[in-house]
């Protein structure tokens, strides 16, 4: 089983990760959680160069072809070999995530980034996505506490994009979600966070098996 988490900056993806990571384990089941950019030891290095404020020039197709880099080394790496351990995998971003940023905002044409993913994913495609959906001025709030409260200095590029561009990361994921209404839930990220977690397991309840939690 292969579950994403996608949405905008502080939209609270990476909360719900854990919750729904503790809730798993709670369980017995046998979950694994990662994320994307740099969820491998080369990926750590990518993610420095793509979040790195310093790199203003970066162009928008080498920004696009280190997400792919970073995905292709976490695929081969990381989600295959876990998967096919026939373990639970738990995904901060995923293929979802270079649509939105790189194509829906940043302006890449989508055509050649579907592509892109398809040659990446090497066929790992997420059986649920879930979209936390909140409105930009939440998330980028919430993305500022957190870096104050982390005593980060400033902003990391992503997160010194101008408004406009959060909102169309925003509509290109709500635009995917109604594409694929059977692989997307969206929830709605101003939800008190355990409400939320409760709404979130709820989803996945349907797909545990008694082996799933340890008693077959
Ligand atoms: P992430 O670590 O999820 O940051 P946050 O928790 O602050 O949302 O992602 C880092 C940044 O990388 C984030 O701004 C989204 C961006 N991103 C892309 O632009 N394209 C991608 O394919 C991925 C995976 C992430």
């Amino acid at each position: 089983m292969f579950i994403t988490f996608e949405g905008i900056e502080g939209c609270g993806k990476s909360t719900q990760v854990n919750y729904l990571v503790d809730g798993l384990e709670n369980l017995g089941v046998s979950v694994f959680s990662t994320f994307e950019p740099g969820g491998t030891k080369v990926g750590q290095g990518i993610r420095r160069i793509l979040l790195d404020s310093q790199n203003r020039n970066l162009s928008p197709l080498a920004e696009l072809l280190l997400y792919a880099a970073d995905r292709a080394q976490h695929v081969e790496e990381v989600l295959k070999p876990v998967l096919a351990q026939g373990k639970w995998v738990v995904c901060d971003r995923y293929l979802d995530a270079t649509l939105a940023y790189q194509g829906y905002a940043r302006g890449q044409e989508i055509g050649f980034i579907k592509a892109l993913n398809q040659r990446v994913s090497r066929g790992i495609q997420p059986d649920i996505t879930f979209l936390i959906d909140c409105p930009v001025s939440v998330g980028i709030k919430r993305a500022l506490d957190r870096n104050k409260a982390m005593q980060e200095e400033g902003q990391d590029r992503f997160e010194r994009e101008r408004e406009e561009f959060h909102n169309s990361v925003r509509k290109g994921y709500l635009a995917m979600a109604e594409e694929e209404p059977e692989r997307f839930v969206v929830v709605d990220g101003t939800f008190e966070e355990k409400a939320l977690a409760g709404v979130i397991f709820d989803h996945i309840r349907p797909f545990l098996s008694p082996e799933d939690c340890g008693g077959g």
